[in-house]
């Protein structure tokens, strides 16, 4: 399925407002429908709890694409991944973006705040949003880890 012009749902942690609002708004002047769950402010917070807004949605199927961003994407890249469903991809070069959707269908796009600039990083999020999955031999592998452990999007009984 085509979903290159899907809502996307976004998410940060202080390490990377900035560049979360750069990205908010080229996704909006693309006309792509964009739901911002924070953080809205560089005041510290904890990026588990952005991870498991936007990973959530995008494991029960509210949304079909989600972006993550903190300091290096590591740490969100991590909780995104313990979700059913989810295959985020921490992308901070170009070829890692358009590979993450050729081979591995990602379906939340991880970057790093600290780690890329503005221009890179609008590439990155064009090239994610646009380069369709090619299927075949690469089904069969996302489907060989599809059910090897995860969280329920409604366990997390830690996140209130
Ligand atoms: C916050 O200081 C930082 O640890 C966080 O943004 C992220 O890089 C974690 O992986």
């Amino acid at each position: 399925m085509d979903d290159s012009g899907a809502p996307i749902i976004l998410g940060c942690d202080h390490a990377a407002y900035d560049l979360k609002e750069n990205i908010k708004a080229f996704i909006k002047q693309k006309g792509v429908e964009i739901h911002d769950v924070g953080a809205y402010s560089a005041e510290s917070v904890d990026y588990p709890d952005f991870g498991y807004l936007v990973a959530g949605a995008v494991s029960t199927g509210e949304y079909s694409r989600g972006i993550l961003l903190c300091g290096t994407g590591l740490g969100m890249s991590m909780v995104a991944n313990k979700f059913r469903h989810v295959r985020a991809a921490l992308c901070n070069d170009l070829f890692s973006a358009i590979m993450s959707r050729r081979h591995n269908n990602a379906n939340v796009l991880v970057l790093g705040g600290r780690v890329i600039g503005d221009v890179l990083a609008r590439e990155i999020v064009s090239a994610w949003m646009e380069t369709p999955f090619e299927g075949g031999r690469h089904q069969r592998r996302l489907a060989k880890f599809e059910n090897m452990g995860c969280l329920a999007a409604a366990s997390a009984a830690n996140n209130p």
